[in-house]
């Protein structure tokens, strides 16, 4: 895979994932990896997996076997808060703002410093970066529209100062302009250095946004490439994704 020297670990690592369940088995033997500075489309149809591999990543759903590693060190067991303070910041599929509580603090409860001290995101900033929470500080997030709302939780996310982005289906159920400015957002956050991990179910959202793509289907990981091998490849695009 492209970037780093040789020695460097991938950023993110799963290798042989069995997650479960309680009989029934998810994901089956996942195995794949996200190099420093890449943005990865995990993709797949509904159903597929993706939500449970971001959760195996997180700690919330913990594999039974294979292993989970970050920046090469084994955090396959560990609990979700753990995994946070390695510098992992996860924006769920339901997004899991405080709905009684304000924008900004929402925000504020969020407010850490990163691994190896990272601090560039704090309020100020955020503000800076998404001008359209600016107006709404005050209001209570359960008062917030879904756009908003995905807004808000990237934003929260990011007080965290992670190094590794996972991002759970960023663009389910917005409006196109919304889902366009969260798109450029997402650009803008690339240029910062970080590695993103991004689930959809549609490849053309990720189109101008990832640079790798890696598709499961029934929990399994069935294609690893570029984006572009990905568009280039009717085949697994038919089979495998939501046209
Ligand atoms: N808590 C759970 N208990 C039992 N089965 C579950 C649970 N959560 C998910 N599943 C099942 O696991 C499989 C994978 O679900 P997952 O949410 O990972 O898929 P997904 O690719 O994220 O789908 P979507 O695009 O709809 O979000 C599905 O068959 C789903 O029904
Ligand atoms: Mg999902």
């Amino acid at each position: 895979m492209s970037g780093g020297s040789v020695t460097s670990p991938a950023v993110i690592e799963l290798s042989g994932v069995d997650v479960f369940y309680g009989a029934s088995q998810i994901l089956f033997g996942v195995g794949f990896s996200v190099e420093q500075g890449q943005t990865m489309a995990l993709l797949g149809r509904n159903g597929a997996g993706k939500s449970t591999t971001m959760k195996a990543i997180a700690g919330l759903a913990p594999p039974r076997r294979g292993s989970v590693r970050l920046n090469g060190a084994e955090t396959t067991r560990q609990k979700p808060h753990r995994i946070a303070c390695a510098g992992l910041g996860f924006v769920p599929e339901d997004r899991q703002v405080f709905p009684q509580h304000s924008v900004e603090d929402n925000l504020l409860i969020a407010a850490k410093k990163g691994p190896d001290g990272r601090d560039e995101w704090n309020l100020e900033r955020i503000y800076e970066a998404f001008p359209l929470l600016v107006p709404l500080r005050q209001r209570m997030a359960g008062r917030l529209s879904g756009g908003e709302q995905q807004m808000l939780a990237i934003a929260r996310m990011l007080m965290g100062n992670p190094s590794v982005l996972l991002l759970d289906e960023p663009s389910e159920g917005l409006a196109p302009i919304i889902v366009q400015r969260i798109g450029e957002l997402i650009r803008t956050l690339r240029q910062t250095g970080v590695t993103i991990l991004i689930a959809e179910q549609n490849m053309h959202f990720c189109l101008g946004l990832a640079t790798d793509a890696t598709v499961i289907d029934k929990g399994q990981i069935v294609f690893k490439g570029s984006i572009a091998a990905l568009k280039a490849n009717d085949d697994i695009r038919q089979r495998y994704l939501a046209l």
